[in-house]
């Protein structure tokens, strides 16, 4: 990343993951290998990911761990009051990465400030924003911190190439989320015949489409089954041919919101 650290390509996301699941989700997630979890202030986890990761017994510094600043938690003192406060659940002195979750027009620009604050502080190896298009990105150009990292929906049926672009040119890692599409398009076609070539799932190859577009992937999973099954994703390869057919198939689907709707 542009901050100097490095972010692990597949990480877990964590929505919808609460109390004992999300616990369970990071515990089985670690065990198997994993070293990178995405939560936020508003999905409401923040202490079970801590109590888990403490429960592992891996070292801190050998997992990479996300939060982000909700739309109320916004604005210069408030966001800084939100970090404090997302460390404090999480029982760390310090987060991998802090991102502003959602670009909320009257307040992005004064939380920006904050964040650029709360790395200079070394509350946050890096920071960097989520849901930003190109207009908001646009915003941060000329400012003293770049972000690290954009985290939006991008999937082979939503793939916003300018944001893409955009991020390539400031140097801003690019990080998928819904890398699934939450799961409502496992019985796509197109991608159940390439996994069946590789002998892999649907699944495995939506993420293995990410990787090899060099995007963080952050999928998804309650499930211990499916945790494991999609971080098996590195003993095998889509071809040049089968990376373009995926490409082919988007239909600017969103599974969420649609960010540029917020100006
Ligand atoms: N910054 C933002 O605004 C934002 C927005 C959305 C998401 N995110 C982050 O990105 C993460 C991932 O996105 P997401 O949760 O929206 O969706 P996702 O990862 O695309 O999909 C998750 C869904 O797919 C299912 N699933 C997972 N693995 C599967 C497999 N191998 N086979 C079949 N189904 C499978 C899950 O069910 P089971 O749990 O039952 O396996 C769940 O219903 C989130 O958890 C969150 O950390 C960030």
């Amino acid at each position: 990343m542009n901050h100097g650290s490095s972010i692990p390509i597949l990480g877990i996301g964590t929505w919808q993951l609460q109390g004992r699941r999300a616990y369970e989700a990071v515990r089985h997630a670690l065990k198997v290998g994993y070293r990178h979890i995405d939560t936020a202030s508003m999905y409401g986890n923040e202490s079970e990911v801590g109590e888990a990761i403490r429960a592992s017994g891996i070292p801190r510094d050998d997992i990479f761990v996300t939060t982000k600043v909700w739309n109320d938690e916004q604005g210069y003192d408030a966001a800084l009051r939100a970090c404090d406060a997302s460390l404090k659940r999480l029982g760390f002195t310090s987060v991998d990465l802090y991102l502003i979750h959602w670009p909320v027009r009257t307040k992005r620009k004064e939380t920006w400030r904050a964040m650029a604050r709360v790395l200079k502080e070394g509350k946050a190896r890096a920071v960097g924003v989520s849901n930003y298009m190109v207009a908001h990105l646009e915003e941060l150009a000329g400012s003293a911190v770049t972000p690290a990292v954009n985290q939006f929906e991008l999937h082979p049926w939503l793939q916003p190439r300018d944001v893409i672009e955009r991020c390539r040119q400031m140097k801003i890692v690019v990080e998928a989320y819904s890398p699934l599409a939450r799961g409502r398009k496992m019985k796509d076609k197109t991608v159940a015949e390439i996994a069946a070539k590789h002998g892999k799932t649907s699944a495995q190859v939506l993420i293995r489409w990410g990787l090899q577009r060099e995007f963080v992937e952050i999928p998804k999973s309650g499930d211990p089954a499916r945790i494991g099954e999609n971080a098996d994703v590195f003993d095998f390869a889509l071809t040049a041919t089968e990376m373009k057919t995926l490409e082919g198939l988007d239909e600017q689907y969103h599974v969420t919101w649609d960010p540029t709707r917020e100006a």
